[in-house]
């Protein structure tokens, strides 16, 4: 992830330095009045300075063009929301009857149906939902932005938790560790050998002195390892590994988790691969979702933009560029319909386009089949109790093991309700292709055993219902995301006007598989059609 399409304030003004560098105060001026900020004289001795944010973006000037957007996913409604905010006259075309795309929340009632399987009737209680696609959003991304700028609320999303497990069983362990304490066991035993190295010369061509001894006292906290009378050695006594009695009143001083294992049988448990999941740029806590569900994302959009300018159930079947525009052909109700526009966006995923006949040439259509689909899917398990929280102590957070479920969600929300959803599994390429391949009852049978060698017999009590996604099997989406065997020539391509078609979505940037990589993708192609408009 580079700065520069970190949609902050100050990666802009990074940009706008480059601009400048590159094309002079002119070039710099015109694009800063391209991306709004660009006040005029006579508004700069009225408004006070207000430092940019990552949300202000407009468009300045209104253009008066007709744009059909494909798709009513995150960028298909950004890029609508955005035209409709500088006077475009934009029409959306969606294939579902529902707008979001991969950003779908199931709740109770809802109807979910696989191609080729059968059409699952989701029976979640009232007030339980699963995010089926995005569940997690990350603070500097875009998508906080909009999430402020519609209003949509937000609370804390615990995507890493010391209380949950990490299961390894094709290493050989017969039971989960808590997190807390394969990190106690693997920071302590590296600082071991580490400080053990350094004390007997090992690293005296890279360290200087003072630089041992720094690194010795860094040891010391980082691995709560014994004194160098005492060899360095890690013993597992300090409390960061857990209690197993916890410590209370009195004479109550808590007894320490024990065993502690040896370094050897930690090694080899593997546990430490996981860790560095949660330093990811993406992926570090603290994390965000939207109270009550992502969808309130693309609903808000979809409000913002205007009900009377999506069409659900609109399946686009023909993309003809033309000299002055563009003609979209769509089927709705079985009949064949047209849409003239003077441009169109094409938001949908590149699977689905390289599958619409149209006349953008046989380089377009050859990148349109580059990327590959990557496979992914989730079950949710609502239970009539939270077993997790009460009987536990996990409240929010992942457990990530090497079972075909690869994790398991626990809910950041509605703590101590009566109720609550687990995500059962949360998996990818071939795992999550064995399951796409079963049945749903065979979905959840198979999570249930796998999860109960984690929570034992209550993963399978208390049971109040379940609904499972498969992303490859998703009509008119066909993948949980992409990937671009590298970002060669044809995502350059893509990544420009091919006549009057732009193409944009999350494939089409730095952060597929995020909404923040649509919302850019978006902003981006909007901003260029703009551009074109104003100077045409
Ligand atoms: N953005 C996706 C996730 O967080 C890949 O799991």
């Amino acid at each position: 992830m580079t700065d520069e399409s970190n949609g902050t304030g100050v990666s802009r003004r990074g940009f706008l330095t480059r601009v400048g560098a590159t094309g002079g105060a002119g070039a710099m001026f015109a694009t800063m009045g391209a991306l709004g900020l660009a006040p005029s004289a006579e508004a700069a001795t009225r408004t006070p300075f207000q430092p940019p944010r990552a949300s202000d973006f407009r468009l300045r000037g209104r253009g008066a063009a007709k744009v059909a957007v494909l798709g009513a996913g995150v960028a298909g409604l950004a890029a609508a929301y955005e035209l409709g905010k500088a006077g475009y006259d934009v029409t959306i075309l969606e294939a579902q009857d529902r707008v979001g795309g991969r950003n779908r929340t199931l709740r109770g009632g809802d109807r979910l149906t696989e191609m080729g399987g059968a059409t699952q009737e989701v029976k979640f209680g009232k007030g339980t939902y699963m995010n089926a696609g995005p569940a997690r959003i990350a603070q500097w991304m875009t998508t906080m932005d909009y999430c402020r700028e519609l209003g949509v609320p937000l609370e804390v999303f615990t995507n890493s938790n010391a209380d949950a497990y990490i299961f390894n069983e094709s290493a050989g362990m017969t039971a989960p560790v808590r997190w807390r304490t394969a990190k106690a066991d693997v920071y302590g035993y590296i600082s071991e050998l580490l400080a053990k190295a350094t004390d007997q010369g090992a690293l005296d061509q890279r360290l200087t002195g003072t630089d041992k001894e720094r690194l010795l006292s860094f040891l010391s906290g980082f691995g709560a390892i014994g004194s160098k009378a005492n060899g360095f050695a890690y013993r597992g006594t300090d409390g960061r590994r857990g209690y197993s009695v916890n410590p209370g009143a009195a004479d109550t001083a808590g007894t320490v988790l024990g065993p502690v294992p040896s370094l050897t049988d930690v090694f080899a448990s593997g546990v430490g691969r996981n860790f560095s999941f949660e330093f990811g740029y993406s992926q570090a806590m603290l994390m965000f979702q939207p109270v009550g569900g992502m969808d309130a994302i693309p609903r808000a959009l979809a409000k913002a933009v205007g009900s009377g300018k999506i069409r659900t159930g609109c399946k686009v079947t023909k993309i003809t560029n033309q000299s002055g525009g563009v003609e979209i052909e769509y089927e709705r109700e079985g009949r064949t319909r047209k849409l003239a526009a003077d441009y169109c966006i094409a938001t949908l995923p590149p699977q689905i386009l390289a599958k619409i006949p149209h006349n953008l040439g046989a380089g377009v259509q050859a990148a349109l089949g580059t990327p590959v689909p990557n496979s992914t899917g989730k079950i949710g398990l609502e239970y009539r109790g939270r077993w997790w929280e009460d009987e536990e102590r996990i409240y929010g957070g992942i457990t990530n093991t090497d079972l075909d479920l690869s994790t398991i969600w626990y809910p950041s929300h509605d703590f101590h309700a009566e109720r609550g959803l687990v995500v059962g599994y949360y998996n990818f390429g071939a795992n999550a292709d064995a399951y796409a391949r079963m049945t749903h009852a065979d979905r959840l049978r198979r999570a249930l055993d796998q999860g109960a060698k984690i929570h034992g017999d209550r993963y399978r009590r208390n049971l109040a219902s379940s609904a499972s996604i498969a992303w490859i099997r998703q009509p008119h989406i066909e993948g949980g995301w992409i990937s671009w065997p590298s970002r060669g020539a044809e995502y350059t391509l893509l990544n420009q006007a091919q006549g009057h078609v732009y193409f944009s979505g999350d494939w089409l940037s730095y952060e597929i598989a995020w909404q923040h990589g649509s919302f850019e993708s978006a902003r981006k192609v909007v901003t260029e059609l703009h551009q074109r408009v104003l100077q045409s």
